[in-house]
Parts: structure tokens; sequence; C-alpha cells
């Protein structure tokens, strides 16, 4: 398959599309991974040019093919326990100054294909001592309708849980016989503690009531720029509780950005509003 050819005035319409509607950055660098990821869709899709696939992203009503484009653009890299300092971090810290009230709210905000959100049940079915008395619910959200059906689903391939220790699989995870041989289906137990929901970062409100606890922010705010990362931060405080918890991902800094987070450790924060 031959790649289209793009011109820059194309390039800059769909790098000031992506940037307005998601806060992702496309620089002049990220020119050959647009032209490789799209022209595939393009081709799918009989479109010669992606001055005419721009066309019809703009005035597609309903967003559909947008959403297609965020598919195929968005980098969705994800691990079990990626960053585990975390998860020790929520284990011995958090859950505990919880305990009296047996209550914690969690949101992984940009959760990819899931590995963050179950990993963060795991951690607390495994980190306080009578998990059944405890109310515990995440929300895990992502931009890209793929990679939420993808988690919302529950199932990976052995590959993915390769570095899961044994037993923690054997708690958590269905292992697949006969044609579901080779995978392994989160239990119902860990499913059940999560709500799974399309959510742009970028929307100026978000759709949650409840105050939270903990907000898991990893590995995306990279992609925006200081003014964006800025306003995130201003909405996630609106949605943390007083003493709440804000992670970022470990090449993530709010060094350089505006922010009235108080820092705790390396990537973690604590709402002090
Ligand atoms: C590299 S993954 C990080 C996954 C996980 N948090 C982790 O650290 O392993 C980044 C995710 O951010 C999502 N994303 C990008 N822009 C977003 C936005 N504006 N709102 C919500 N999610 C977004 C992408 O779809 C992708 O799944």
């Amino acid at each position: 398959m031959l790649d289209h050819a793009i011109t820059e005035k194309e390039f800059g319409q769909f790098s000031a599309l992506v940037y307005r509607e998601c806060g992702i950055l496309l620089p002049p660098t990220k020119k050959t991974l647009l032209v490789t990821r799209l022209s595939k869709r393009l081709q799918d899709l009989g479109i010669p040019s992606f001055q005419a696939y721009y066309d019809l992203i703009v005035q597609d009503p309903g967003g559909s093919e947008f959403t297609q484009l965020l598919d195929l653009i968005s980098t969705n890299k994800t691990d079990f326990f990626r960053e585990p300092g975390h998860f020790e971090f929520l284990k011995t810290r958090i859950l505990p100054e919880l305990r009296p009230i047996k209550r914690v709210r969690i949101w992984s905000s940009a959760c990819s294909s899931g590995e963050e959100p179950y990993s963060i049940a795991m951690s607390v079915m495994e980190g306080v001592d009578f998990p059944l008395q405890w109310d515990c619910k995440i929300l895990a959200s992502d931009i890209s309708t793929r990679v939420i059906e993808k988690a919302a689903s529950g199932i990976y391939e052995a590959e993915r849980v390769r570095d899961l220790r044994p037993d923690t699989l054997r708690k958590h995870f269905l292992k697949g016989k006969g044609e579901g041989a080779g995978l392994f289906k989160v239990k119902p137990h860990l499913a059940a503690m999560i709500v799974f929901r399309r959510l742009n970062l970028m929307a100026e409100r978000y759709p949650i009531k409840t105050p939270l606890d903990v907000i898991f922010c990893r590995n995306v705010m990279i992609y925006f720029d200081r003014a964006t990362q800025a306003q995130l931060m201003a909405k996630f405080q609106r949605h943390l509780k007083p003493g709440g918890y804000l992670f970022i991902g470990h090449s993530e800094s709010l060094q350089w950005i505006d922010h009235k987070f108080r820092y705790v450790a390396p990537t973690i924060y604590r709402n002090e509003a």
C-alpha cells in the first residue's frame, strides 16, 4: 500500500483540528506518523486526498469519523501495574487514611485499554483487610472508543498478563479454554468495581458528581501544551476532595505550569484547596 501525500496546508488543518478538539499537539515531526496511520483509512474509504478526508470529518455532524481519526493517531501504550510506586502508595498511604470510612472514589482519566483501572482495583482488593466491607468505585475513561471497548471487555492476551504474579493472576483472572485458549478475562468481582465511559479531558465540564479521593492522569498530559495542562489541573482540583491525591506519569511534571497542588513525592500531588 502506498501512503497518500499530505500538503503543508492539509497537515496544518489536521493538527489544528486535533489540538482544538482533544488538546493533543501534532508538531511537524509527527507528519510521517499521521500519513502512515491515516493512509489505510483513506484507502478503505476510497477517499483520494487528505483534503477530502478533512472535509468529510468536519462535515460529519455525529463526529464518528473524528473518533476514528483519534483512534488511529492516539498512542495507547500501557501495562498492568505500570509505574508500580503509585499502586504501592495507594495501598500503603491512601487506603489506610480512608480506613475509618471504608469508602474510596478513584478516577483513571486516560485509562487506555484498561490495565490501569484493573491494577487500581486489584490494589484495593489486596490493600485492605476486608474488601467486601469497602465501598470502592472506579471511573475509567478515555477519549478513544476503541480502547474503552477493549477495556470494558476485560479480555487480555496471555502476553499482556505475563508479568503479573501467579497468585494475582489466579485470584483476579479466568483462564480461557477451548476457543478462548491463550486469553485471560478479569473476574466479575474486579469488573464490578469499575465503570467505563468515553470522556474527553478537554471538555469544559466533566460529568462527575461525586468528589474524588484519587485521580490517575498518567502519560497523557505529555501530549498537551502547558496552557492545556494548567486548565486540566484546575478542573481536576474541582473534582478532588480536599486532601485528595493526583498521580501523573513519570515523564511528566507540574513544575512549569500554574497549579495549586502540593508536591508529595515525584509524580504524586495533593489537593490543598
Ligand atoms: C499512553 S496512554 C496512557 C494510559 C495509562 N494512563 C498509562 O499510563 O498506562 C494515553 C491515553 O490517553 C488518551 N487520551 C489522549 N487524549 C485524550 C483526551 N483529550 N481525553 C482523554 N483521553 C485522552 C489516549 O486515547 C490514550 O489511551
